[in-house]
């Protein structure tokens, strides 16, 4: 794994904004891996400036978020489809038709988590798959002993990540869902490249332990070290403990 440190949560938003659109511009046909979460708010800030400054054109690309919750009511502001419709979807100029979560409203989940995997295969796989960590070490919604072969399945979320996450839902943690549909570690492990997103002191434990920290199911994110291209892109505060 490439580690990038970078002063501050801007210049890793940018950073990483930066990258996205050079790929969009060399392949306006790319298939892209995309995240939620409070650090890819800025990503998605600094991505739609470029996209304004410099006319990106992302009516050819695709794109496959890598988690939703289970059990939200459809439209529910808290949804992962709303955070993208409104974060990114909505400011550039992406065919709606193109742009791909999980549905964590599917009575069968197995058989939507079957056909997710699916469609990632029939795009040709994904290009670049961004990904932020949670304080249990997981990417996606991959909890601890998720296996490194996993693949889109529902997960029980674990207790640390409910409250993490509460901040999106006005701090009410029975209002977090307890269940998601998440992309496996192993369906992360095959996009061709990984960026790791994460910025501030909160992540600089994790992020010490997922990339100086023993290779472990334990931490998913330690998985990337498998990955031929895999890249962190931190700052100095989450950089803190390396
Ligand atoms: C959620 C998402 C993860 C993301 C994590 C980090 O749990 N499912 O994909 O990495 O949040 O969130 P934040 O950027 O808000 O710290």
């Amino acid at each position: 794994m490439k580690l990038v440190v970078r002063n501050d949560d801007r210049a890793v938003a940018a950073l990483t904004a930066r990258l996205i659109a050079d790929l969009l511009k060399a392949r306006p046909d790319c298939v892209l891996g995309l995240a939620t979460g409070r650090t890819m708010e800025r990503v998605y800030d600094a991505l739609v400036e470029i996209s304004r400054a410099e006319a990106l054109d992302f009516s050819g690309c695709r794109t496959f978020n890598l988690d939703e919750y289970i059990g939200l009511p459809p439209g529910s502001a808290h949804s992962y489809r709303t955070y993208m419709n409104d974060r990114l979807f909505s400011r550039i100029n992406i065919p709606i038709g193109n742009t791909m979560l999980p549905d964590g409203s599917a009575t069968d989940l197995a058989a939507e988590a079957a056909r997710y995997e699916d469609a990632i295969r029939r795009a040709g796989g994904i290009d670049l798959q961004l990904v932020g960590i949670g304080e249990t070490g997981h990417i996606g919604f991959n909890e601890p002993l998720s296996p490194f072969t996993s693949r889109t399945r529902d997960i029980t979320l674990a207790p640390g990540t409910r409250r993490q996450n509460a901040a999106l839902f006005d701090d009410d943690i029975d209002a977090v869902p307890r269940r998601a549909l998440t992309m496996g570690v192993g369906t992360i492990l095959e996009a061709r490249r990984v960026v790791l997103v994460a910025t501030g002191s909160a992540k600089a434990d994790i992020l010490a332990q997922a990339v100086e920290g023993p290779v472990t199911p334990m931490v998913s994110a330690t998985a990337l070290h498998f990955h031929p291209d895999s890249l962190a892109i931190i700052d100095e505060d989450a950089a803190r403990h390396l």
